[in-house]
């Protein structure tokens, strides 16, 4: 993946640059060659060398980026496990006060540092699972207070933590049960009050609204994406995850740099979306978690919309931490090949959180996050499924994970 800016769409998404014999040089955090072993030991001639890491040689990828979790919350959610299995759906678990919102119940009840520290063991997990950035979203606070709690975690993870983690407003989750009936008033606190105290704390660098029968319409997400367009934020937005919405189409009207879920979207959406180059994020965990049928990849590949992948970590949709997992149903229940998924979880993702510039791929100029795997190609991460094939971890040059 190399010599090209912006995401990756169409057969470009398959060309992932792969070379045999590779090597990557770094100095201080940076790559500075990256290409056949000869070729970058030939640039470093007369340069002190002061560590090599052998890998072997095996697969080396770019650090995994992770556009879309849930990361900071309390409690779980394992109770829901029977209530599925007998035939409940999300949204109903939904309108009866459950899924979200129990959620919402425990993170409201527990204290900064006891989010903190779940969360953290949650970062180490998809650290130890090859993923070197990480977006979190709050959005189970539903109060000022609350979701200022969530997005200080995502802060204090980010400067403590070697992963880096990049930090998104999601107020509009869920319309909190005390506000049940008047979800217009809960939208106005969303607008007047969180997001302008947001971005004077700093807290956020993306707005992201659930827009879903029962949840958010069209029309309160279009009123909460220009808010915080006017703000200054980014904006993504959890779009035709269950019930063909619009979502999609109104992702490309307002210029959303991603659009999540998408297993309802329409074609003409795709091509809305295609054309305003937002991001289409796939999250196959949670398609098949909820044993939904699937986004229709193979359809956004083709009309030309950027394709990211991402576990969408939370403790209801999707309990798991592992993108390795991810790579697994991408291929099987999304259609896609294994250098589509990694194109998918690395450049793609990256620039799904803005980040494109500055990593998911191997290139000069780029923060030196890499991954080595007890594998020798890609497509045997997807076709072994269900370990962990990470080897090594390095993050801005340092070794993370051995
Ligand atoms: O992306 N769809 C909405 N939000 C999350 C699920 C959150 C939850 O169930 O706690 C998602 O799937
Ligand atoms: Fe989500």
């Amino acid at each position: 993946m190399r010599g090209k800016s912006g995401p990756r769409i169409g057969s470009d998404m398959s060309n992932v640059g792969a070379i045999e014999h590779g090597a990557v040089a770094i100095r201080e955090g940076k790559i500075v060659a990256a290409g056949p072993e000869d070729e970058v030991r030939a640039q470093l001639e007369g340069v002190l060398v002061t560590k090599e890491l052998d890998a072997g040689g095996r697969l080396v990828t770019p650090g995994l980026v992770e556009p879309h979790t849930h990361l900071v919350h309390g409690g779980s959610r394992e109770h829901e496990l029977a209530l599925k299995l007998k035939g409940a759906s999300y949204l109903e678990i939904l309108a009866n006060g459950g899924g979200i919102l129990s959620t919402v119940q425990a993170t409201r009840a527990a204290s900064e540092d006891e989010l903190f520290a779940k969360a953290k063991i949650s970062l180490d997990t998809m650290l130890l699972f090859g993923a070197t950035t990480v977006e979190a979203k709050s959005g189970y606070g539903l109060t000022l207070n609350d979701e200022l709690k969530q997005l200080r975690v995502n802060k204090r993870l980010q400067d403590s933590h070697a992963v880096d983690v990049v930090s998104t407003f999601m107020g509009a989750h869920a319309v909190p049960t005390e506000y049940k009936g008047r979800a217009d008033e809960y939208v106005a606190l969303v607008i007047n009050e969180m997001l302008p105290e947001v971005k004077r704390q700093g807290l956020a660098e993306f707005c992201d609204v659930f827009c879903e029968h029962g949840v958010f319409t069209v029309e309160q997400s279009r009123t909460i994406l220009g808010a915080a367009k006017e703000l200054g934020f980014g904006v993504k937005i959890h779009a035709d995850e269950i019930e063909p919405m619009g979502g999609a189409e109104l992702a490309g009207e307002q210029g959303c740099i991603s659009a999540e879920h998408l297993l309802a979207a329409s074609n003409e959406g795709f091509r809305v979306m295609a054309e305003a180059g937002v991001i289409g994020v796939c999250l196959p965990a949670t398609s098949f978690n909820l044993r939904a049928k699937h986004a229709r990849a193979r359809a956004m590949i083709e009309v030309g919309v950027p394709v990211a992948l991402s576990t969408d970590y939370n403790p209801g949709s999707s309990p798991t931490e592992s993108l390795q997992l991810v790579m697994t149903l991408g291929c099987l229940n999304l259609g896609m090949t294994p250098e589509e998924v990694l194109t998918a979880m690395t450049i793609n993702a990256a620039y799904a959180i803005g980040r494109g510039e500055r990593i998911g791929s191997l290139e000069p100029g780029k923060d030196a996050d890499l991954v080595v795997y007890n594998a020798t190609n890609i497509a045997y991460l997807p076709y072994h499924f269900g370990i962990n094939h990470v080897d090594t971890v390095v993050k801005r040059g340092q070794i993370v994970v051995r």
